[in-house]
This record gives structure tokens, C-alpha cells and sequence, in this order.
């Protein structure tokens, strides 16, 4: 652990009750769109239910609960990966997943190929393991399998990435495919917001295009890690990860060791809201993010500075900035909590620390518009655009 360094998000969470702040970084989900009656019914129904009752109160099978992996599975081939409920392994948030994957996939020195810049969590996770980064280079066309060789697992994030908000194209997933085929490494495909898209046509997920390319989960390099945490609320640590068999079984030895099994009951609970309610509640998740997204970009038009640009998202929760050169991210973040009460995450947080093949941009900063509605995104933004104005 003396490599694994404190997550400045997770940090930063400690000043959420300063009721001034207007908290720009975060990316939490937000609370107002829970499905909270869904939830209270499928909670009066299993407690009506002693049979249903004891077993939501016993320990679970560490694959998770046969009718939740049967149910993901069936979701996962609606997405183009056909695949059964032995494909699919139950964790505690697809954060659990990471971990676990790394765990099975690294020994200490081993290479990981990480998107650059990468979700902060997973970079956590991996770094008890003790990798050797290497980052994957932005442009397709750099990517050279004799460079990139020896690398354990390739962690990406097609769709809507955090922090960048981009998505992968599906020439560059096809793309890397072809690097895990001449490579031989794993790919680890973290689908956490594959539900959130607000613009533009759906692209088919690696795990599909690899299931489609190779006529079988079961010999796909493709492991996929899936959340409800977005869709539905992240405090139920109900996540997954579909890949083939061979795989899962070993995953599920790891689950034994770490903590037995996801919870029994909010197993069952997630999956009687998920039945009937995910469509409505992935809508609803939709239709507030897409406005929120829009109106975070509205204001960054009309109050950022000559100088700075930034990614215009089709989904996901975040907008990655780029100031310009010599602007130290980190420093504006500082400044800008202090003298504007505006919190936003530093770009250098999501950058790995030993790879060797990264350049870290420190210019650079991450907002995030979950929470935050239009009236408090433009007092936010136009803060902090005067802010940068100043210099
Ligand atoms: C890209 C990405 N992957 C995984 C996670 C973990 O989510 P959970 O453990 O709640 O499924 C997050 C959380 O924000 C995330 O942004």
C-alpha cells in the first residue's frame, strides 16, 4: 500500500457540506432521481414473503443471486454479447470488479495498458498490484503491438469516459481488438455509463463486437465490467463482470476470499426494481443528465476565457478542460475553492503514476454536471471563467 496514493476525489468529498460550494468536480449520482417507490414496493413485497425474506437475509452464492445473474445475462445478449448466467459473476460495484480482475490479471511488475488519462478509481485499484503502466496512445494508428507488448490487460472505457466524457469509436474498438488479438493481452471494458447516452447512435460495446468477431463469449479476450450504480443508485454496490466461464470461476474463488458474496437482499431488491422499472429510470437519468450537460456547456460558450477548450460530451456525467499552457490545473483548483467556493478536480489526479510511455497534462481539470442545475452551473462556471481570466 505505500504506492497507493489517497484519491483527491474521495479527498475533496470530506468539503461537501460547506453550503457555499458550488461542487463543479464531484459526479456523484443525484439523489433527486432515485427510484425510491420502486424500491419501498420491492421492499414491502420481500418482507410480506418469509421464504423470500430468509433467503434475502441469508449469505448469497459468491457468483451472486442466480436469478439477478440470469437476469444480467440476458441483458448483456440484448447488448450484442450472448452469454448465460455462468458468464457472469455478482460484485459490490463494478469498483469491486476492477479490483478483482487486477487482482487475478497482475503480479507485481507486470505491464498495464491504461486510456490516458483514466478513471482514478480503477488506477487505485490497480495500484495495489504494483503494474507497470503503460499508456495507450490517443490516435489509433500509434497503436504498435511491439511497443504495447507484454501488457497483462488494456483497462478502457468506450463509452462516455470518466473524466473525459469522450467515447471510443468503433473503428478504434475494432482497432483494439486486434491489438488484444496480436498482443495477447486481456481487454478490461468498464461499461459504467454505456446506459447514459443523451446524443448521437449507440456503438456496439468491445464485448459485443469480440463476441461477434470470435462466434463466442467463451473465446473472447473481453472482460466487461456493469453497474447499476448510475442507473438505478450506487449505495445497493450492485455491479457485475460477464466474460468467459474459465474466467468467472476463478473470479468467483477471489469473491470467496474477500468477502463471500454481495448482499442477499439487495440482490433480490435490485432485481425486482430492475425488472419492471430500469427502462423509466434510465430515461429519467437521461433526460435530467442531457439538460444538465447541456447547460454546463452553455456556460463554458459564454464564460470561459480565449484560451481554454474542452470535450462536448454525448453522455456520461463529465467535461474535461485544458487550459492553456503554464495554467496549472491543480493550482487553479486550490485558488478556486479558496476564493470562489467552486470545486473542480485537477486533470493531473487521473493520470497513473509510474508509466512510462505519459506525458501527465497539469493543465488540465475535470467537472462533472450530475448535480448541478443550470442556474448554480452558470454561477459556477462564470466564477470560475473569471477566475482563469485573472491568471
Ligand atoms: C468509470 C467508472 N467505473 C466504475 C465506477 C465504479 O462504480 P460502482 O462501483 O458504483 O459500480 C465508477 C464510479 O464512478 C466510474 O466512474
Amino acid at each position: 500500500m505505500k504506492g497507493v496514493m489517497p484519491s483527491d476525489i474521495r479527498e475533496k468529498m470530506k468539503l461537501l457540506d460547506r453550503a457555499e460550494i458550488i461542487h463543479l468536480g464531484g459526479g456523484l449520482p443525484d439523489p433527486a432521481i432515485f427510484p425510491y417507490e420502486p424500491l419501498s414496493d420491492a421492499s414491502a413485497r420481500l418482507w410480506a414473503d418469509r421464504a423470500r425474506a430468509q433467503t434475502a437475509l441469508q449469505y448469497a452464492p459468491s457468483e451472486g443471486y442466480l436469478p439477478l445473474r440470469e437476469w444480467i445475462a440476458g441483458y448483456m445478449t440484448r447488448q450484442g454479447t450472448a452469454c448465460e448466467a455462468d458468464n457472469v459473476i455478482i460484485t459490490n460495484g463494478s469498483q469491486q470488479g476492477l479490483d478483482f480482475l487486477a487482482k487475478l490479471l497482475l503480479s507485481p511488475g507486470d505491464k498495464a495498458l491504461v486510456e490516458i488519462p483514466s478513471f482514478i478509481g480503477a488506477l487505485r485499484a490497480f495500484d495495489a498490484y504494483e503494474p507497470q503502466y503503460l499508456g495507450l496512445p490517443e490516435d489509433s494508428a500509434d497503436w504498435n503491438p511491439t511497443d504495447l507488448a507484454g501488457a497483462k490487460f488494456c483497462y478502457v472505457g468506450p463509452d462516455f469516459r470518466n473524466p473525459t466524457g469522450t467515447c471510443m469509436s468503433r473503428k478504434d474498438r475494432l482497432a483494439l481488438l486486434d491489438l488484444a488479438d496480436d498482443t495477447g493481452m486481456a481487454i478490461i471494458e468498464d461499461g459504467c455509463y454505456e446506459q447514459l447516452r443523451y446524443e448521437g447512435e449507440d456503438i456496439a460495446s468491445v464485448a459485443a463486437l469480440a463476441a461477434e468477431r470470435y462466434g463466442s463469449i467463451e473465446r473472447s479476450p473481453v472482460l466487461h465490467t456493469g453497474t447499476f450504480s448510475k442507473t438505478i443508485a450506487p449505495s445497493l454496490r450492485v455491479g457485475w463482470i460477464a466474460g468467459p466461464r474459465d474466467v468467472i470461476r476463478r473470479l468467483v474463488l477471489i469473491k470467496q476470499a474477500s468477502d463471500l458474496a454481495t448482499s442477499a437482499l439487495n440482490q433480490m431488491l435490485l432485481l425486482d426494481v430492475v425488472r419492471d422499472h430500469l427502462d423509466t429510470s434510465t430515461r429519467i437519468a437521461r433526460s435530467v443528465y442531457r439538460d444538465r450537460c447541456r447547460s454546463m456547456l452553455d456556460a463554458m460558450e459564454e464564460f470561459m476565457p480565449h484560451g481554454v477548450s474542452w470535450t462536448r460530451p454525448q453522455g456520461g456525467l463529465y467535461v474535461w478542460a485544458e487550459l492553456p499552457d503554464g495554467i496549472d490545473g491543480a493550482a487553479l483548483a486550490a485558488r478556486a475553492l479558496l476564493e470562489r467556493s467552486v470545486s473542480i478536480i485537477s486533470g493531473s489526479a487521473f493520470y497513473p503514476a509510474n508509466a512510462t510511455n505519459i506525458v501527465p497534462k497539469p493543465n488540465t481539470f475535470r467537472l462533472s454536471f450530475s448535480m448541478i442545475p443550470a442556474a448554480a452551473a452558470r454561477e459556477g462556471i462564470e466564477r470560475l471563467g473569471g477566475l482563469i481570466r485573472e491568471g
